[in-house]
């Protein structure tokens, strides 16, 4: 169990890391088609009380424990909890974590795929002067077409790895460096061209007026869980990343604004995607293609609108490799941690995350109507039972973990915000974040 000695190459870099973990699918894709598909604005204004009582607090006692312990999520549990005194079975919730990102991982790759299918008809001009019925036609005939679909997940799966393979922060920060910043404004200028068109404001009004009776239970809980995925919280995923960590740096600060960035981004594809369905009366509840379906319209309306679409498609796909690259980080330094060499691990995740991926993809055309619980095909249950339940459960150990069973001076000190900071991390954790995920998750059996 030795001590990692790899960090982050600045305070900078970190935050990077982690803004890449943290904004992708979960932002452009899954934000806007659970906002359409619980009521809009409503299920808006739960996700962000959920980030701020919840996502937030239960991403810094996440980091906190990768830092304290500096091994992969697993050991640093071992770690800490027999440093408290407590029992060493915490390390299953490592375990767990890996599950969750395992399942998460499947489907990631898939859906990222679909963008690398998009990036290329863009660049071949083949959405040029399109409407809602062909650009929908051109959605289904390529979810009908498995081989395609595979060789998409392949790809995207191969680019994961072998990022992961040479070890995460060197292949990362420059990559995170250049991507962000060029996503950020490309989304603002969607956002503004999506301004100046007559859906702009039934998407403001949908999106930004709650209609409190819409909220039902599972409204509720897909919040929730949103907010947890959204940020990578609950899978020990950023625990990993938290490993790296630099000495000398206020982890509130950094985890505040990971929180901010992210929430901007998912705001900013919101505005942008639900214009285009006002304006062109698609259904704000199409489901997982809402974003596939709207925004070559948007930018076929743009001069040079192949171009930016294209460039709409390579950035998604960059935010998605960096985000898929720390989903497989924990299972990665999981198998490291069991003596395994490092290239070994990760191709060993890559073939079963394949493997479990074709079922994914299959989902859409031979398994569609192969219902495994609750009317649910394959790709219906992995994209939605371990993000709106295991993240949660996830969250939950890892907060009554951070707060309640790591020595005070080791999270004092590992969290880096002095001893008000960390008073007032502490209190909430204690007192809001850990009641409420369990009162949300409880209602939720009921
Ligand atoms: N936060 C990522 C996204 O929004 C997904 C993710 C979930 C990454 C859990 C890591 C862990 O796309």
């Amino acid at each position: 169990m030795n001590e990692t000695l790899e960090r982050w190459g600045s305070r900078r870099a970190f935050i990077l890391a982690v803004t890449g973990a943290a904004v992708g699918l979960g932002n452009i894709w899954r934000f806007p088609y659970m906002t359409g598909e619980n009521g809009g604005g409503a299920f808006l204004l739960l996700y962000i009380v959920f980030v701020l009582l919840l996502g937030l607090p239960v991403m810094m006692a996440e980091i906190m424990i990768g830092r304290a312990g500096r091994r992969s999520p697993s050991q640093s549990l071992a770690v800490l909890a027999r440093q408290a005194g407590s029992s060493e079975h915490w390390r299953w919730l490592g375990l767990f974590g890996a599950v969750t990102v395992f399942c998460i991982l499947s489907f990631y790759s898939v859906v990222s795929g679909w963008s690398i299918e998009y990036l290329i008809a863009a660049i071949n001009g083949n959405f040029v002067d399109q409407g809602p019925g062909e650009v929908g036609a051109f959605f289904d005939g390529f979810l009908a077409d498995p081989l395609r679909m595979t060789f998409n997940h392949t790809l995207f799966l191969l680019m994961t790895m072998t990022v992961v393979a040479a070890g995460v922060s060197k292949g990362l920060e420059r990559l995170n460096n250049l991507m962000m910043p060029l996503l950020y404004l490309l989304l603002v200028v969607l956002a503004i061209y999506a301004a100046t068109t007559d859906g702009f404001a039934p998407a403001l009004n949908w999106l930004f007026t709650p209609d409190l009776s819409a909220i039902s239970v599972g409204v509720v809980l897909n919040a929730m869980g949103h907010a947890f995925f959204t940020l990578a919280v609950g899978a020990c995923a950023l625990m990993a990343y938290g490993a790296y960590m630099p000495d000398h740096q206020s982890l509130p600060r950094a985890a505040g604004a990971v929180a901010v960035l992210d929430v901007l981004v998912a705001l900013l594809a919101g505005i942008a995607i639900f214009s285009v369905v006002f304006a062109q009366g698609i259904d704000p509840a199409e489901g997982p293609g809402l974003m596939f379906v709207t925004l070559p319209i948007v930018f076929a309306e743009l001069p040079w609108g192949s171009l930016w679409l294209g460039l709409f498609f390579l950035l998604l796909l960059l935010a998605t490799w960096t985000s898929s690259i720390n989903l497989a980080e924990p299972m990665v330094a999981g198998l490291q941690g069991l003596g395994l060499r490092r290239s070994r691990a990760t191709a060993l995740i890559a073939v079963s995350i394949w493997l479990v991926g074709i079922l994914s993809v299959l989902s859409f055309s031979h398994l569609e109507a192969v219902h495994i619980v609750a009317g649910m095909n394959f790709f219906e249950l992995v994209s939605s039972v371990p993000s709106e339940t295991f993240l949660p459960i996830g969250g939950l150990l890892i907060a009554v973990f951070a707060a309640w069973v790591v020595p005070r001076e080791t999270a004092l000190r590992a969290l880096d915000a002095g001893p008000t900071g960390f008073r007032l991390w502490q209190g909430v954790v204690r007192w809001v974040s850990i009641p409420l995920t369990a009162l949300v998750l409880l209602s939720g059996l009921i």
